[in-house]
């Protein structure tokens, strides 16, 4: 059976640190309330010249080299965004074109926070069909710059960053044994559109906008829907969750993110924590908590590993891996 082995990660963080009692000059909040509500101590914030391309193109030659892959062999580039650098063309193309690749496919995935699970869900669509044998993905935000610097219910969440990931085709017997991407699931209910968005758009006021949430709806339904979609993705393997190695969660808020592996009696030691240094950075988050997890010698190759998130939309899933 074709599987699509996850075989590198890296990462790029912008060189400003930005703590919450930087925030606290800014707006009127606190380091305990930010610390207390979220977890979050310090996040990272974009300089100029450090864009959404930039970080994700540093990220994307992180992973090549982690894996000691050649850009020449990739053939799929996917970008998680939501902030891209353009409108069009695709951030991916952009970094296609940076890594010197001419051939395959680039497109990007707008999912939000999800977006890296879906892009990974996607590539290894492609990759087992048989279109793709190398692929990167990658997830890459610059947030603050959507973000309204005067609003404390928000601005205090987000980051800059990226992490990305290469895949490359393999074989495996079609058990639980085998290396690589074994399920993913991923969801979707725009009914919930109005409660985590930005109010801008090239096709309505023709401006980039500001993000906007409703923050207790979105925890309300956080726990919920990623829990199930992380059951069913666990179910679809065969496994049980006593059996996965490490947790790998979308970085939003900590009370989601234990709540959920509480949920699934998944214990607190194997939860990859990164959000007290990144705060949540949308679609880069969960590559960004992998590369900590994997280059810190935490995560091991033969682990397994779920990853999940959710995000505007609302959209949500995961991905159980073998590293
Ligand atoms: N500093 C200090 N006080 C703040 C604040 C800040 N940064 N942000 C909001 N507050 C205040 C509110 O104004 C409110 O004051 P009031 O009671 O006088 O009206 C009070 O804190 C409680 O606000 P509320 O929004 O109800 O707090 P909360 O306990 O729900 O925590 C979040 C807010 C945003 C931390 C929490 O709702 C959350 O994490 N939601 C999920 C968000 C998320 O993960 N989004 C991304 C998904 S991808």
């Amino acid at each position: 059976m074709r599987r699509s082995l996850i075989l590198g990660v890296g990462s790029a963080l912008p060189e400003r640190v930005m703590t919450n009692e930087d925030i606290s000059k800014i707006v009127d909040t606190t380091d305990d309330w930010i610390v207390e509500r979220t977890g979050i101590r310090q996040r990272r914030i974009a300089c100029e010249g450090e864009t959404t391309r930039s970080l994700g193109a540093a990220a994307a030659r992180a992973a090549l080299a982690h894996a000691s892959v050649d850009a020449a062999e990739v053939d799929l580039v996917i970008v998680a965004t939501s902030t891209p650098d353009r409108t069009f063309p695709a951030t991916a193309t952009q970094i296609q074109s940076d890594l010197g690749i001419t051939r395959g496919a680039a497109f990007d995935v707008q999912a939000v926070c999800s977006g890296f699970v879906y892009a990974l869900t996607t590539a290894d669509a492609l990759m087992r069909a048989g279109q793709s044998n190398c692929a990167l993905v990658i997830g890459s935000e610059t947030f603050s710059r959507i973000l309204d610097w005067n609003d404390r219910g928000t601005c205090v969440l987000f980051g800059d960053g990226a992490g990305a990931v290469v895949l490359k085709a393999g074989e495996g017997k079609g058990t639980v044994a085998d290396r690589g991407i074994l399920a993913s699931r991923i969801r979707a209910d725009g009914r919930y559109a109005d409660k985590l968005y930005v109010d801008g758009g090239p096709s309505t006021t023709g401006t980039v906008g500001h993000l906007r949430m409703e923050g207790r709806e979105v925890f309300k339904h956080a726990v919920t829907n990623i829990s199930s979609v992380m059951e069913e993705t666990i179910e679809a393997s065969g496994l049980k969750p006593s059996e996965i190695d490490w947790f790998v969660p979308h970085q939003a808020n900590r009370r989601i993110l234990e709540g959920t592996a509480k949920k699934l009696g998944i214990s607190e030691d194997k939860i990859v924590i990164t959000l007290d240094r990144h705060g949540n950075t949308s679609a880069a988050s969960v590559p960004l908590a992998l590369d900590a997890a994997w280059k810190d010698g935490r995560i091991k190759p033969g682990q397994l590993v779920l990853m999940e998130a959710m995000g505007g939309g609302f959209t949500w899933g995961a991905v159980l891996a073998r590293l």
